[in-house]
């Protein structure tokens, strides 16, 4: 059976970007491959997060994987800090990763600019530590949203070299999955581009949001002076409402406002009230099973615990491999 994995940093709690992007398709997945899912708390400390925040913040995202369909027994789903094999992996990878090629890192170069004050070696291998998470359970596909994809190209090249230096063919070439389906980016609501924890106030919509939240958000999107002559080409802003309709609201409904938009009939408070009402309706029953599940200590436990035994148990194997590859031999 063929291995996906994929992984989401706890730095926030998950928007419908991280759910359309990486969880939907995957929840699906569990039935028919072998899963890995995880927490990249690893990841997490490039931004150098609180130590009371950081656990605070696995927790919440461990509760809302489960929330969101995610069946421990069915996948394994770990927190990264409890497989320190994929630290050595990373070690590993990192001997074989080139300064030119992590400079030029587009997600890096966000970074530099994101957080000037701390350009720390981690953002820069962060790249070498994504490929360590894949490589160390050997998966083949890795559901992401379209921004993970140059890191997906970079895992297939440090591979890929390790196959052709140690002359093996042990890694596999992991590709960016969706089930079928294209990459998509989920847009924000405040005119980014991306919705994401870091693009600003009122942008994502999260599964844990209450109505009030959602109403108030959507309210406020970014819109335009409205259209003044007929299929009129939509400006950014509007085209991401649209594209945030057809996530969560009926092909008609889209069909309606679509209608209204080329007859420059629209009014976008109307369209603006029905989006956040099927945000809503989207939303209610994750959000409900977020408060079920965080309050549910010894359930979470168990999850946290299952998962870690299971992916130990993979990468080990594969950073035992890996050593004899290298040549490291016990005495
Ligand atoms: P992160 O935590 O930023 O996001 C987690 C997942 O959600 C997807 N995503 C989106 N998809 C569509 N539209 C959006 N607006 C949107 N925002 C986020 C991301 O593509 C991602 O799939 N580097 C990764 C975490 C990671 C990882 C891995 C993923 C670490 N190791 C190994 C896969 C495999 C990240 O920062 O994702």
């Amino acid at each position: 059976m063929e291995t996906v994995l994929s992984g989401i940093r706890p730095t926030g709690n998950l928007h419908l970007g991280n759910y359309f992007g990486a969880l939907r398709n995957f929840i699906k997945m569990q039935n028919e491959y072998n899963c890995y899912f995880f927490i990249a708390d690893y990841h997490s400390l490039t931004t150098h997060p609180n130590p009371k925040d950081l656990h605070g913040n696995v927790r919440q995202v461990l509760a809302e994987y489960l929330a969101a369909g995610l069946d421990p027994e069915k996948a394994t789903l770990y927190i990264q800090s409890d497989v320190p094999e994929t630290a050595e992996l990373y070690l590993f990878l990192n001997m074989n990763a080139y300064m030119g090629e992590l400079e030029r890192c587009t997600s890096f170069k966000d970074k530099i600019r994101q957080q000037p004050e701390n350009i720390n070696a981690g953002l820069l291998t962060y790249p070498t530590l994504m490929a360590a998470d894949i490589l160390i359970h050997r998966a083949a596909k890795v559901p992401v949203g379209k921004d993970q994809e140059q890191h997906l190209e970079m895992t297939r090249t440090f591979g890929n070299r390790f196959n052709r230096m140690y002359g093996v063919d042990y890694f596999p070439e992991p590709q960016a999955f969706n089930f079928g389906e294209q990459l998509v980016k989920v847009p924000g609501l405040n005119g980014a581009g991306k919705m994401g924890k870091s693009e600003g106030e009122g942008n994502a919509i999260y599964l844990a949001d209450d109505a009030a939240s959602i109403r108030k958000k959507v309210m406020k999107a970014k819109t335009d002076a409205g259209p003044t002559e007929p299929n009129q080409t939509k400006s950014e802003e509007i085209k991401n409402l649209f594209s945030l309709m057809k996530i969560v609201s009926t092909p008609d409904t889209v069909q309606h406002f679509d209608d209204l938009y080329n007859s420059c009939a629209i009014r976008y408070g109307d369209m603006k009230k029905q989006l956040a009402e099927d945000m809503i309706a989207f939303v209610a029953p994750f959000s409900e099973r977020i408060k079920e599940i965080s309050a549910d200590e010894a359930y979470l436990q168990r999850a946290a615990r299952l998962g870690a035994e299971k992916a130990r148990e993979s990468a080990r194997k594969t950073v035992r491999d890996v050593r004899e590859i290298i040549g490291f031999k016990a005495f």
